[in-house]
């Protein structure tokens, strides 16, 4: 529990313990409610270039505060979705099951999330970091998974590196949709999100680092003929689903987890009694680079 008193420890207070091999870290002595100096940032970036995925327990953050803690690095982006009433997604929306009267939502969007993906990749530009405050979480299971992208490259055969490499994939909402069986695409999402391509070995641009960028919005390799396409991506796929590139997640209340799409897939699972507990998280998803 955060006290209401606590402050933002100095940087050099920052505690980073790695949970797994898999690049995931607990980081202590820091308060995210309250504003971050510019020390206090470079430390986080300097932990999340170490450790694609941070944990940080017992935080209190309203979704005022979850903006401004992600607006430190870099611009928010909001959701492709429209809210039921057709207005636009706030940068901070909610993923949760239930409604507000305690009975299951439609489960469509959240649907997409199970399979692995990472974020914005449909978008010439996608997601450098996704945070997700935990609001409300069911009593086991609810966990979300990541794969670590930079060991599963390195772990291909030689074989296999070379011919991947120089290869593009072409990402798309409208096939996301059909990958994940979920609703098809809007006309305004087909017109507003077209179709982009991005290399399958995507490099790290603070790291150098070489990881595998694909998941559930990727429609085709460019080039290749489709069965040969499909063929590759679903071993791809199979390979980075092995439990040696994995971290899971188990949610408490009050964790904050920010991780790095550019070299990590993550998917949620929906091992919990989804019609009935809650599962809430706040989400904010800020902006990175083009891929190369
Ligand atoms: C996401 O895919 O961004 C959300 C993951 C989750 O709900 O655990």
């Amino acid at each position: 529990m955060v006290p209401d008193t606590a402050k933002s420890a100095p940087a050099s207070a920052l505690a980073v313990k790695p949970l797994s091999s898999v690049g995931a870290a607990e980081v202590e002595g820091i308060d995210l409610s309250q504003d971050l100096d510019p020390a206090e940032v470079a430390a986080v970036l300097a932990a999340i270039a170490g450790n694609p995925v941070l944990i940080f327990r017992n935080q209190r953050l309203s979704k005022d505060r979850q903006a401004r803690f992600s607006g430190c690095f870099g611009e928010l982006e909001g959701h492709i979705a429209r809210l039921s009433d057709g207005r636009t997604f706030p940068t901070v929306h909610t993923l949760t099951n239930l409604g507000a009267d305690g009975s299951l939502i439609n489960m469509d969007v959240a649907r997409l999330n199970w399979f692995w993906h990472t974020d914005k990749s449909y978008h010439a530009v996608p997601a450098f970091v996704t945070i997700l405050h935990a609001v409300e979480v069911p009593p086991s299971g609810g966990d979300t998974q990541f794969s670590d992208a930079r060991m599963a490259y390195d772990a291909l055969t030689p074989g296999m590196k070379a011919r991947i490499d120089g290869l593009r994939a072409v990402h798309d909402w409208v096939a996301s949709r059909i990958n994940s069986g979920t609703s098809p695409a809007t006309a305004e999402q087909r017109r507003t999100r077209p179709p982009v391509s991005h290399p399958l070995v995507r490099t790290h641009p603070d790291t150098g680092r070489k990881s595998l960028y694909l998941g559930v919005h990727v429609s085709h390799i460019e080039g290749l003929p489709q069965a040969e396409s499909a063929a590759l991506l679903a071993e791809l796929t199979d390979h980075i689903g092995q439990e040696r590139f994995i971290y899971t997640h188990g949610w408490r209340k009050g964790d904050v987890v920010m991780w790095d799409n550019r070299c990590l897939l993550h998917r949620a699972l929906p091992n919990y009694e989804i019609a009935r507990h809650p599962r809430v998280l706040n989400r904010t998803v800020v902006v990175g680079t083009r891929p190369r």
